[in-house]
C-alpha cells in the first residue's frame, strides 16, 4: 500500500476518535490507525461503549473498526508505517508558569513531536489537528528537522470545526475543510496528498487552502467570533429583563438581516465547552505577546461578560427566592455543556452549581448523557447534591427547577406533574429558553425566562 495511504492519529479523543471514523468510512482505500497513551481509553474504542457519546458515531466506528480503522496503544509501530500523521492530542490552558491561565500548554504537542522523530524511519507529512496558537508549525518544524536521522517532516495546518452532539455530520458535510502549508515545493506536494483525502467526500469548492499561519489563526478566530456572537446576545438578555424586551424577540428579530444571520444568537447561560474559552484567552494570550493590547481587551470581553452571565443568572435565583436559598432544595435539569453530548468540560452547570453549593443550596441534578462527569466536577459536595438518573425523581420536593441544558426532553415532560410533586411556591429558571413559559405560569409556576421579564405571582 501507498505510504501516504496509511494514516495515524495521535489523540483519540473527542477530535481524533471520530475524525478518522469518518475518513475511514469516506476513505475505503485509506488504512487509520488511532493511537493513545490512555489505554483505557484506546480500550474503550475497541468495546461496544465507546469512550464518547455522539449521535451516528457507533454506527461509523462499528462499519469500520477492524477494516480500515484501528485503535491501538502501539504508538511506535504505528508511527513507522504511516506517511500522513494527524496530531490531535489536547492544548489545555497553562496553569503553570509564563502565561498561566491564558496561553495554550503546548507540552503534549511536544511530546508527541519528540515521539515521531524517535520512532520515524522515513519522511513524513504531521498534520496539526489540535488547536494551536498561530506559530506553532514553526515550532514543531524546528523540533521535527532537529532528528539526527536526516527524515525531513513537513507540516501543515488543518484544524478541525465540528462540533460536539453534531460531529459525525459537520465532518459528513463541513461548511469547510481549511489546509494550510508552506509555501514551498514540499510544502505543496504534501498539501496535494491531505488534500486528496477530503476530496473524497468533500466537494473541492469547500475545500480552503492557506498559509500556514492563516489556517492556524483563522481556527481560533472562527472560535471566537462564535463565542462573540453569543456573548453579544447575552449581554442584550441582560438589559431586555430591565426593560420588559424578549430577547429571544430581538434575537430573532436582529437575525432576520441576512447581513447578521440567526445562528449562534442563542440567548443562555453562557458558552461552555472544552474550546471557546481557552481559544479567547490564547488569542488574548497572542495579542498580548504580540504588543496589541486593545485588540486583547476587546476578545477578553467575551469571556468577561461570559463569566458575567453566569453570576447574573445565580444572583436572580437568590433575590428571586426570597434573598435565601439555604438549605433550599434545587433541581439542575442539564449538566452538559450543551445538548446531545455527555461532555461536560467548562459546562456553565458547573459554575453556576458551585456558585449555588456557596449559598449552602441542595441540589438534585439530571442528565440523560452526563451524570457520571458532573459527579465528577462536583466531587467534593457529596454531602449537598444528589444525583437523580429520572427528571421526576430530581424534582420531587424541590423548591426550584433550573433549566442549564437544552435537552429536548426537558420541553416534554408532563410539568403538572412536576409542580404536583415540587415545594411551593415553586420556580422554574429556564436558563435556555426552551419552555413555554406562559403554560408555566397558569400551571403555577414562578417563571424566570432568561432575557426577558419575570412571570411571577409571589
Ligand atoms: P481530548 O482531551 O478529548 O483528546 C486528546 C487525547 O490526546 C487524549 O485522549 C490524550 O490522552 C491524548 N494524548 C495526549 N498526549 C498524548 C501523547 N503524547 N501521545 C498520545 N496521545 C496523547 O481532546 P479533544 O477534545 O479531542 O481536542 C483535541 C484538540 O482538538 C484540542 O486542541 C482542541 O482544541 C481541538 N478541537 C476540539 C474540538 C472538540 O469539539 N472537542 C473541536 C475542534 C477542535
Ligand atoms: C465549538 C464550535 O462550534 C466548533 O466549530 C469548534 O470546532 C469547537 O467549538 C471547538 O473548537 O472545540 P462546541 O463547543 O462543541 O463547538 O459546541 P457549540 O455548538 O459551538 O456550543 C458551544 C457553547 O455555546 C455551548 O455551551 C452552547 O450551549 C453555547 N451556545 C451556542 C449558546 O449559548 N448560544 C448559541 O446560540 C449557540
Amino acid at each position: 500500500m501507498d505510504k501516504f495511504r496509511k494514516i495515524l492519529c495521535i489523540g483519540a479523543g473527542y477530535v481524533g476518535g471520530p475524525t478518522m471514523a469518518v475518513i475511514a468510512d469516506k476513505c475505503p482505500a485509506c488504512q487509520i490507525t488511532v493511537v493513545d497513551v490512555n489505554e483505557q481509553r484506546v480500550h474503550a474504542w475497541n468495546s461496544d461503549e465507546l469512550p464518547i457519546y455522539e449521535p451516528g458515531l457507533k454506527e461509523v466506528v462499528e462499519r469500520t473498526r477492524n477494516k480500515n480503522l484501528f485503535f491501538s496503544t502501539d504508538i511506535e509501530v504505528a508511527v513507522k508505517e504511516a506517511g500522513i500523521i494527524f496530531v490531535s492530542v489536547n492544548t489545555p490552558t497553562k496553569t503553570f508558569g509564563e502565561g498561566a491561565g491564558m496561553a495554550a500548554d503546548l507540552q503534549y504537542w511536544e511530546t508527541t513531536a519528540r515521539t515521531i522523530i524517535e520512532y520515524a524511519e522515513d519522511d513524513k507529512i504531521v498534520v496539526e489537528k489540535s488547536t494551536l496558537p498561530v506559530k506553532t508549525a514553526e515550532a514543531m518544524h524546528k523540533i521535527l528537522e532537529s532528528n539526527t536521522k536526516g527524515i525531513h517532516f513537513e507540516v501543515l495546518s488543518n484544524p478541525e470545526f465540528m462540533a460536539e452532539g453534531t460531529a459525525v455530520d459537520d465532518l459528513r458535510n463541513p461548511d469547510r475543510v481549511l489546509i494550510g502549508a508552506m509555501q514551498t515545493e514540499a510544502g505543496q506536494e504534501a498539501l496535494r496528498r491531505v488534500v486528496d483525502i477530503y476530496a473524497n467526500w468533500v466537494p473541492r469548492e469547500k475545500i480552503k487552502t492557506t498559509n500556514v499561519w492563516s489556517s492556524e489563526l483563522s481556527k481560533l478566530v472562527a472560535n471566537a467570533m462564535l463565542a462573540q456572537r453569543i456573548s453579544s446576545i447575552n449581554s442584550i438578555s441582560a438589559l431586555c429583563e430591565k426593560t420588559d424586551a424578549d430577547v429571544t424577540e430581538v434575537s430573532e428579530a436582529v437575525g432576520m438581516d441576512s447581513r447578521i444571520g440567526s445562528k449562534f444568537l442563542r440567548a443562555g447561560v453562557g458558552f461552555g465547552g472544552s474550546c471557546f474559552k481557552k481559544d479567547i484567552l490564547n488569542l488574548v494570550y497572542l495579542c498580548g505577546h504580540y504588543g496589541l493590547p486593545e485588540v486583547a481587551d476587546y476578545w477578553e470581553g467575551v469571556v468577561k461578560i461570559n463569566d458575567f452571565q453566569e453570576r447574573r443568572f445565580v444572583k436572580r435565583i437568590v433575590a428571586s427566592m426570597f434573598n435565601t436559598i439555604a438549605n433550599k432544595k434545587i433541581a439542575v435539569f442539564g449538566f452538559a455543556f450543551k445538548a446531545d453530548t455527555g461532555d461536560t468540560r467548562e459546562a456553565p452547570a458547573i459554575y453556576i452549581s458551585k456558585m449555588l453549593l456557596e449559598e449552602r443550596a441542595l441540589l438534585r441534578v439530571y442528565d440523560p448523557e452526563a451524570l457520571e462527569n458532573a459527579r465528577k466536577d462536583l466531587a467534593g459536595f457529596e454531602e449537598m447534591v444528589e444525583y437523580a438518573d429520572d427528571p421526576y425523581v430530581c424534582a420531587e420536593g424541590a423548591h426550584a427547577i433550573l433549566i442549564l441544558t437544552e435537552w429536548r426532553e426537558f420541553k416534554t415532560l408532563d410539568y403538572p406533574r412536576l409542580f404536583e410533586s415540587m415545594s411551593k411556591p415553586a420556580f422554574v429558571f429556564d436558563g435556555r429558553n426552551i419552555l413555554e413559559h406562559k403554560k408555566l405560569y397558569d400551571m403555577g409556576f414562578n417563571v424566570y425566562p432568561l432575557g426577558s421579564s419575570d412571570m411571577t405571582r409571589v
